[in-house]
């Protein structure tokens, strides 16, 4: 029965073109495969990102809380992911919504307190859900209690414990450096108090800690094990590749880039050699992972924020036979149009890169990248088929709260905007912010979650911090759960799907050899004697081709036909 099925393989052609296909295009029939081991645990699981100021509220300050998630953590247990990372809700002056934290080991009371923060942990847990907390290493708020102590004093004990230099030449008001945030801009910001020079990767108020201190390093470490304690199964780095800087102080070299992509971190005119992705931070994703590994049960996980070339992204995850990270975002993945030549293209690259051990991640959207319905034009079906792909190749997807609703893209103005970095670029036109195709106002992303068609969508009783999408009464949960063909239900389908088949999750995979037709993609999942093809149609036009006798598991459209791919159909198939 097997070695039939395998010889019919060659049988899935694409109908006008059925005459070049029986002898040049013959499939690789898939037939490596890794087993599956402890470590790729987390290969399996599917995780969705909650921006907690966003997601629910409880109180009626029209801010997000932990209670409100609390009291939507069914939601993503139906739609069946497995993990939860949450954007960060520890103490902090809000600068940067979270990402600025003024205390490690306290809960900003907006967001709730310890206790409530404690009880959430459990009811994740609960549901047999992870817990993956946002641990922002680089930097912490100007307002910690250990800058203010750096800060306000050369010789005191907490002195050396971020990046303090003097001016250029040891004197004056010129910085040591010429180096460039991540965001543009000189990164060093002059310090009255200590008549010095502070360095920040990113924003003012978000001052880099010195690792090179081993009392920083062990208290950042220390903040980790505090929450893995707690029963936390795993951490988000933030811009983990700025943790080190040149320790000689070397100015980056020039070079012509404009604008950094996440690929290539260079930019402003100057290349980021001597600023992100230096040695000891590849070194200390080794160290951070020795000890995230001694809680061993269950086993953690790290994922990093990195934005590097492949080979750089590689030596987080592995370095000198030591394990680092187990994943990073591949945010690629981002800004992938929906293309099945390009797919393939980012498909092959990661499969080529990311080998077992090692895992890719599938992201499409996040806190700071704008919602992924724009990049399916705002059209349902395009968005089924990116999210048939996302959750069925080999590789960790990540789901952004709301893109399971379809939530559009808003269009916010950037001189209201709350974001800081809206309000950076606030001198920025309009028309140029739209040319660059991202959301530079970071508001765009965070608008409150769609709960329901009552006032505010459900997400609030009070006044939203930030605007609720206008065509909410069309575009929210309750509606979806409602409906068998919204995208939510699909998501809820597929991940079933994924969830209660292994070789989903673990198998390997192999793109189809057959290319007669540019606009279908299709790949094999393959795991012991199972073999799954996913056939992923990138157009609105119809295509015929034969199938052998197989079983379609799940489909992107209502009535899947039995020798014709629909327009923008996406559809598992299980051949043996
Ligand atoms: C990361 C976060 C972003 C934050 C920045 C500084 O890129 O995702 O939201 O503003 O780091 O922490
Ligand atoms: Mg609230």
């Amino acid at each position: 029965m097997r070695l039939v099925s395998l010889l019919l393989l060659p049988l899935f052609l694409f109908g006008q073109n059925m005459e070049q296909n029986d002898v040049d295009n013959h499939d690789h029939v898939p037939v490596s495969n890794s087993p599956f081991s402890v470590q790729d645990t987390w290969h399996g699981e599917a995780v969705y990102q909650i921006y907690p100021r966003s997601f629910r509220d409880s109180d009626g300050d029209g801010i997000g809380d932990l209670n409100g998630i609390i009291s939507q953590l069914d939601h993503i247990k139906e739609l069946g992911f497995t993990a939860i990372w949450f954007s960060p809700f520890f103490s902090s002056p809000q600068q940067d919504f979270g990402y600025d934290i003024s205390d490690y080991r306290n809960i900003s009371p907006e967001y709730g307190d310890m206790a409530i923060c404690e009880k959430l942990i459990s009811e994740v847990h609960r549901r047999g859900m992870k817990v993956v907390f946002d641990l922002v290493m680089n930097h912490t708020s100007e307002q910690h209690a250990w800058f203010k102590e750096s800060s306000s004093s050369r010789t005191g004990p907490k002195a050396d414990w971020y990046v303090w230099h003097d001016g250029k030449d040891g004197k004056g008001k010129r910085p040591p450096t010429n180096w460039k945030a991540m965001i543009g801009g000189s990164g060093w910001h002059w310090h009255d108090g200590r008549q010095q020079w502070y360095w920040a990767s990113f924003l003012p108020f978000q001052p880099d800690l010195n690792y090179r201190n081993p009392e920083v390093r062990h208290a950042m470490l220390d903040v980790a094990r505090f929450w893995l304690a707690k029963g936390v199964d795993g951490f988000r780095l933030d811009i983990f590749n700025s943790i080190y800087e040149d320790s000689l102080l070397r100015n980056n070299p020039g070079g012509l880039r404009i604008v950094p992509s996440e690929e290539n971190p260079d930019g402003f005119f100057q290349k980021a050699k001597y600023t992100v992705n230096q040695d000891e931070s590849f070194r200390f994703a080794t160290e951070l992972r020795a000890m995230v590994d001694s809680f061993t049960v269950p086993p953690r996980f790290l994922v990093g924020e990195v934005f590097g070339n492949t080979a750089t992204i590689k030596k987080f995850c592995e370095l000198e036979g030591k394990q680092g990270l187990h994943a990073v975002f591949l945010f690629q993945t981002l800004g992938t149009e929906p293309d099945a030549r390009k797919w393939r293209h980012v498909i092959e690259g990661f499969e080529r890169d990311f080998p077992l051990p090692l895992t890719p991640t599938y992201v499409f959207s996040n806190h700071d990248r704008k919602r992924s319905m724009s990049i399916a034009n705002n059209d349902v079906r395009v968005m089924k088929l990116m999210v048939l792909l996302q959750m069925t190749v080999r590789g960790i997807p990540f789901t952004y709260y709301g893109e399971e609703l379809g939530i559009p893209k808003p269009t916010l103005p950037m001189r209201t905007g709350l974001d800081p970095l809206a309000k950076l670029y606030q001198a920025i036109p309009q028309f140029m912010v739209n040319w660059t195709g991202e959301s530079l106002n970071r508001d765009e992303c965070r608008t409150p979650m769609l709960w329901d068609s009552t006032a505010n969508a459900g997400f609030t009783t009070g006044t939203p911090w930030l605007p609720v999408s206008a065509n909410y009464r069309v575009i929210n949960a309750a509606a979806q759960w409602q409906d068998a063909s919204s995208l939510l239900r699909f998501y809820a389908d597929l991940i079933k799907l994924r969830n209660s088949n292994k070789v989903l999750r673990h198998g390997s995979l192999t793109i189809s050899d057959i290319r007669c037709d540019k606009d279908v993609l299709a790949f094999y999942r393959t795991l012991g004697s199972e073999t799954f093809l996913v056939l992923l149609n990138f157009s609105k036009r119809e295509k015929p081709f034969i199938a052998p006798t197989a079983t379609v598991l799940l489909s992107t459209v209502a009535a899947p036909q039995r020798a014709t791919l629909g327009a923008w159909e996406g559809r598992v198939i299980r051949i043996q």
